[in-house]
């Protein structure tokens, strides 16, 4: 993993069934709830001021409490984890249902804290360059533009050669719960940058922190 998130939150990894058992716990005076967020990608290559090569158009959103993080929020009972978070996504950043869904094949990784009885679990999918440009363009006329979420934020996938613009800073900024970490791991999963390049961005980034 990349480091624990910013917060003091015990965070431990769980499978998805194990994690989907949770919830029916029959000894748990309080069950488990469950979050579901995800991660909407394309490939970029894009090269930035004749010098600086973007790896990808990676979605993130501002939430309202300030944090950055991915779309996607807190399950229902009565449908799959999968059928809530879709809503989550068309109503946080307007994803077209009938074009990009996600199933039970885009999760990545679950987590659980055990102490707020909550899991998160989180999804990823990669899509062309232009489904990306347009599933972000209609972000801005989501139901909940302008109330849970601020709007549209792309990764910086590039570091400029002082080691610090770029990525790093990004990386100095404050996530939501494992957002960053969740990030990261898929970065690396999905061949965007290398392990290397990671921890050396994240490096970097830790001397931005006051
Ligand atoms: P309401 O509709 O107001 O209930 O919000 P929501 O359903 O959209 O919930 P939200 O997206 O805030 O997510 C619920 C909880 O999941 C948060 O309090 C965080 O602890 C956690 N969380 C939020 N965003 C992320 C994320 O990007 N990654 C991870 N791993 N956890 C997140
Ligand atoms: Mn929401
Ligand atoms: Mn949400
Ligand atoms: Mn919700
Ligand atoms: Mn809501």
């Amino acid at each position: 993993g990349y480091g624990r998130p910013d917060s003091e939150e015990d965070y431990e990894q769980i499978s998805y069934e194990d994690a989907m058992g949770k919830t029916w716990g029959k000894n748990e005076k309080k069950p488990y709830r469950h979050a579901a967020h995800a991660m909407i990608y394309a490939p970029d290559g894009k090269i930035l001021w004749d010098m600086y090569e973007n790896k990808a158009v990676i979605l993130m959103t501002m939430r309202f409490d300030g944090y950055i993080g991915f779309p996607g929020g807190i399950m229902d009972d009565g449908e799959t984890l999968e059928f809530w978070l879709n809503r989550e996504l068309e109503e946080e950043i307007g994803l077209d249902l009938t074009r990009h869904s996600f199933t039970k094949e885009d999760h990545v990784l679950s987590h659980v804290i055990h102490k707020k009885k909550l899991l998160l679990h989180f999804y990823c999918k990669r899509v062309t360059l232009e489904e990306c440009l347009e599933i972000e363009k209609r972000t801005i006329d989501a139901d909940e533009y302008g109330f849970e979420v601020l709007g549209p934020i792309r990764v910086p996938m590039f570091t400029f050669k002082d080691n610090e613009r770029g990525l790093p800073i990004f990386l100095s900024n404050k996530f939501i719960g494992n957002a960053k970490e969740d990030l990261l791991y898929c970065i690396e999963r999905e061949n965007i940058m290398t392990k290397e390049e990671i921890q050396l961005a994240l490096e970097n980034c830790e001397k931005f922190k006051a």
